[in-house]
């Protein structure tokens, strides 16, 4: 339902009851383009033709949350929560369908409190892990904390998501590290862990954002790390290699020590194997003789730093400082569609060889895959909301890139023609997907009476939450039934019938 004009201004004045008219954007205001792109990450949803906040609301504490969905609420108009922007279909700040609402962005609340001597900190959503990770090597060079690899993510939608990085073997994901959290819903109460319930707890870690609230700040556990760490990057051409090394990569990796992480790049027709060992060059080095002597590694491959340098050394690039995972610019320029498969057994050479035959191909994108086991896989699939748990050998991204010259769709056509061909050797019923590589295609919400369908999510909701999809919409069911907060592809309520 698209709210009349009377209730957009009802709205507006409700807001500007509550909330500071300075951290209040509206589309006639001269900072809202600014406001607005401040966090866009992907330049295709910045056009004319995007849909557009009728107002951007700059919380600075809590108050102006609740009262943001308050006034939502009270004039039929929805709120999208954005946090860090990386949305990779945008969904936190635009609709694909034309509709009136209002964007909460975080980015103003933002503060990291640690505390060294529990190990634990609160960060708040509208934080990035570059923040986060600063704050916590300010505190302690021996501490860390186990998430996404790009510092310009927002942790409200990370966590959201699940969140994974290269400790992900050694420490799960960002959700199994999560202790406590706050949460505004959608009658605009502020609730900590105990008082959301354990339901809406459990959802809020992994379920996805949009659909449970707005997730204010979280309490985590941070995880011990040694003095040194040790990266590598070995690249290895087919010429070289490539095809055998990565059929024995699926097997060795998942298996590995939890301390060695190993993922594998894949464009045109190089395979680079960047990795993070927690240790020394000197131990490392016996391990991969014994467990992957294929990739040849050596000592002039080693390269030791801390653990918060090899945050910017390994995504940032070699000259970046450990100050630069301050900087929350991001790069707007180039144009880019993803998706994801998760790989439950090797896929054989001969398709390894197909493979780089489709990267060979005109316009084509590249593969990054992650290495499960360890500590990611030895929860249950129902133990958070994030499932893909044991049985995982790799989480599979597909990406492809072009620029404001083309409209993308040769990129995206080769996407979805590769993403086809890889069915039959990728996880199936349900074809798995991770929910923070959002990808519209595999599904959009169709509401029915005002209320997102259940079997509409369905579609989408196994592949990223497998059996938890109906736990989680039973717990939309209990703090939102009216299905207030919602996206195309939010989680639908679910009410018991008696
Ligand atoms: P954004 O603000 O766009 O929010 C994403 C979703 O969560 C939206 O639906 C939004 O409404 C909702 N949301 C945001 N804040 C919320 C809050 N406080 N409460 C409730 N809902 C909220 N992932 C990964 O696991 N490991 C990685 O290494 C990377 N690397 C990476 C690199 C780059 C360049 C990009 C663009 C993305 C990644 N990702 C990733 C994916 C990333 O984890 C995912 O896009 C996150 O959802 C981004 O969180 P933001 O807060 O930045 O997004």
């Amino acid at each position: 339902i698209v709210p009349s004009q009377a209730s957009s201004d009802g709205f507006l004045k409700c807001l500007s009851g509550a909330i500071p008219t300075q951290l209040l954007y509206t589309q006639s205001s001269p900072s809202f383009t600014s406001v607005l792109v401040s966090s866009i990450r992907n330049p295709k949803f910045a056009t004319p033709a995007t849909v557009k906040p009728l107002v951007i609301v700059t919380p600075t504490n809590a108050s102006h949350v609740q009262a943001a969905v308050v006034c939502g609420r009270q004039n039929d108009v929805r709120i999208r929560v954005r946090s860090g922007g990386h949305d990779y279909e945008g969904l936190s700040y635009r609709s694909e369908r034309p509709e009136v609402f209002a964007v909460v962005d975080l980015a103003s609340l933002r503060s990291v409190t640690v505390d060294q001597k529990a190990a634990t900190a609160w960060v708040d959503s509208g934080a990035t892990l570059g923040e986060l990770y600063y704050a916590i090597s300010k505190a302690s060079s021996t501490l860390a904390f186990p998430a996404g690899l790009c510092p310009t993510i927002g942790v409200g939608g990370h966590f959201s998501g699940g969140g994974f990085g290269m400790l992900l073997r050694k420490y799960g994901v960002a959700i199994d590290n999560v202790l406590d959290a706050t949460l505004v819903d959608a009658k605009g109460r502020l609730l900590d862990k105990q008082a959301m319930g354990a339901d809406v707890f459990w959802a809020i870690r992994g379920g996805g954002g949009e659909s449970f609230g707005i997730v204010l700040s979280w309490k985590v556990n941070l995880v011990p790390v040694p003095p040194t760490v040790t990266m590598f990057s070995v690249p290895k051409s087919v010429n070289e290699g490539a095809v055998d090394i990565l059929t024995r990569w699926q097997e060795v990796a998942p298996a590995l020590p939890d301390d060695l992480f190993i993922r594998v790049l894949i464009q045109k027709q190089v395979a680079d194997f960047q990795s993070m060992y927690l240790g020394t060059c000197d131990t490392l080095l016996p391990l991969m003789g014994s467990r992957f002597p294929e990739l040849g590694l050596n000592r002039t491959h080693c390269k030791e730093m801390t653990w918060i340098q090899s945050v910017p050394y390994i995504y940032l690039g070699s000259t970046a400082t450990v100050e630069d995972l301050l900087n929350r610019t991001t790069d707007t320029t180039s144009f880019s569609k993803a998706t994801s498969d998760y790989v439950r057994q090797a896929i054989t050479k001969d398709v390894w060889v197909q493979i780089f035959a489709w990267l060979a191909k005109p316009n084509a994108g590249l593969m990054i895959t992650d290495p499960y086991g360890g500590k990611i896989s030895s929860f249950p699939e129902s133990a958070t909301a994030f499932p893909h748990r044991g049985g995982v050998l790799y989480n599979i991204q597909y990406m492809n890139f072009w620029s404001a010259a083309t409209n993308g769709s040769a990129q995206i056509k080769w996407l979805k023609d590769f993403y086809a061909f890889m069915a039959p050797y990728v996880s199936q019923n349900p074809r798995e997907a991770y929910v923070n590589y959002r990808d519209l295609d595999l599904g959009e919400n169709v509401v029915v009476g005002n209320v997102s369908s259940y079997q509409s999510g369905k579609v989408w909701g196994e592949k990223y939450y497998k059996g938890n999809y109906q736990r989680l919409a039973m717990a939309k069911g209990e703090v939102d039934s009216d299905d207030y907060f919602r996206n195309e592809q939010s989680i639908p309520p679910l009410v018991a019938t008696k």
